[in-house]
């Protein structure tokens, strides 16, 4: 019996992530002010089943367990964000009660001997702060710049890298063009003007960060998939996916590695006034060199220019989920995303070709099934664990083509809050009772324990 070993590089970080809006509740405790995802969550309609940030998994008022579990599992980091509205709530002057939860969260951690890995914007921007014009306002990258720097001042000599931005896309674009995340807006001036902003502010948070400790690392994480044209011998396929490739990839990618906005996706957004926005010096900022980036990587999009006979006259700035359709051959979570590992392998192997190389690590990457609980409280979520298992050997044949990946996170450590869907998608490896707040640990979780624990995947036939 031959046993088939895939080892991972020496010194491979093996976590899982969460996102403070997600899981920590407690949401009106110690000075925390609303965010735009409180108030969206007050939407009617918005979030399915009413849902909102309460109680959520209860891990502002739980971390500890968490950790001691997390432990258990034998992870090497933790990758969580802070809630800005917990720390400059209302965008205003450092609250010390709200700072002091992220104080004992990294402490405890490090006595554990797990690595915090913060990022300090997963989309709770404070209220007050879209008030006075949100993302779409330039002046919000510099409040954010100053909220990066009261976290680095706090936190800063135990942090060894910082992340300033999860998924600037998806702030950007679902939250002020399609409208479908906080803070619903559907202002393609906006959000246009959003990704750049959102881009100034990591620059402007990095500059602070490094000023603060100039030993730490810095960089970002972004939301990778191919974007496939549906028939690649028709242009209008292959116009929408180089479209759509530049609004979810290159209008982030090119900025933050080469200094440059690629000149086709200033042109779609030309009618959106996009170039009005950036002044000068800001790509120099923008363009300052990252010391990693973070991809999450969940499928890929297979794009068309008339997908199910529509037209695809849709604006130059709609997602991509309004021109992709899932394909009948490859099976689908319970979020409708196709199960595409080989993507995760082209994402990764697309940076290493096309952009200057840094480190990368992937983020995020996992997936939402129905759980249930069976008669002994076990859940057997194999299909799960086979995404996470068919994900890491797309990971590793990343790396044996020579890409520099040096660790993986999976999403997410918890059941938690999944923004529009509410609680009714599960994407933890670990279950969460809503009701009594009990965790349980599924078979995705003792097998990625394992995994970890041997830097491999270790099959016998
Ligand atoms: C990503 C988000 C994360 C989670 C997963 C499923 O886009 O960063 O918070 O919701 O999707």
């Amino acid at each position: 019996m031959k046993v088939e070993k895939i080892a991972f590089p020496q010194r491979f970080l093996w976590g899982a992530a969460t996102a403070a809006f997600q899981v920590e509740g407690a949401t009106g405790v110690d000075g925390r002010t609303d965010s735009i995802w409180d108030t969206f969550c007050r939407i009617p309609g918005a979030v399915v089943g009413g849902d909102n940030g309460e109680p959520a998994a209860d891990h502002y008022r739980r971390f500890e367990q968490d950790v001691r579990m997390m432990a258990d599992l034998g992870l090497g980091a933790y990758r969580f964000s802070i809630a800005w509205p917990r720390v400059r709530p209302d965008g205003g002057a450092v609250n010390q009660a709200g700072l002091d939860f992220y104080q004992r969260l990294v402490d405890t951690l490090l006595e554990h001997g797990i690595a915090p890995w913060p990022t300090l914007y997963h989309w709770d921007l404070p209220q007050k702060l879209e008030d006075a014009g949100g993302w779409a306002a330039r002046d919000t990258a510099f409040r954010f710049a100053d909220y990066a720097a009261t976290a680095v001042e706090a936190l800063g000599d135990r942090i060894t890298t910082w992340t300033t931005m999860n998924e600037p896309w998806c702030s950007a674009f679902l939250g002020y063009a399609a409208g479908i995340h906080a803070p619903g807006r559907a202002e393609p001036e906006a959000a246009v003007a959003a990704v750049h902003h959102l881009l100034l502010g990591h620059g402007l948070a990095a500059e602070a960060i490094r000023a603060a400790n100039s030993h730490t690392r810095v960089g970002i994480t972004l939301n990778m998939y191919p974007i496939i044209p549906a028939d690649p011998a028709a242009p209008g396929d292959q116009d929408v996916a180089r479209r759509l490739d530049g609004l979810q990839q290159r209008i982030f990618l090119d900025p933050l590695f080469r200094g440059e906005y690629p000149a086709d996706v200033v042109e779609d957004l030309e009618p959106f006034g996009f170039a009005a926005n950036v002044r000068d010096g800001d790509l120099g900022v923008i363009s300052a060199p990252i010391d990693m980036l973070g991809v999450n990587y969940y499928t890929e999009h297979y794009v068309s220019a008339s997908p199910n006979g529509a037209s695809s006259a849709a604006s130059p700035w709609v997602g991509v989920d309004q021109l992709s359709f899932p394909r009948r051959d490859f099976p689908l979570t319970d979020m409708g995303w196709e199960v595409r590992p080989d993507g995760l392998t082209s994402v990764l192997l697309r940076l290493h070709e096309q952009y200057p190389r840094v480190p990368l690590y992937i983020t995020e990457n996992g997936a939402a099934f129905r759980d249930e609980l069976d008669s002994d409280s076990a859940i057997l979520d194999v299909d799960r664990t086979s995404y996470i298992e068919s994900h890491l050997r797309a990971a590793h044949d990343a790396i044996e083509a020579g890409v520099d990946l040096r660790g993986y996170f999976c999403w997410s450590l918890l059941d938690n809050f999944e923004w529009a869907e509410g609680y009714a998608k599960r994407f933890g490896i670990v279950h969460v009772d809503y009701e009594t707040q009990v965790r349980t640990p599924k078979m995705s979780a003792r097998w990625f324990s394992q995994v970890a624990r041997d830097n491999a995947l270790v099959a016998v036939p």
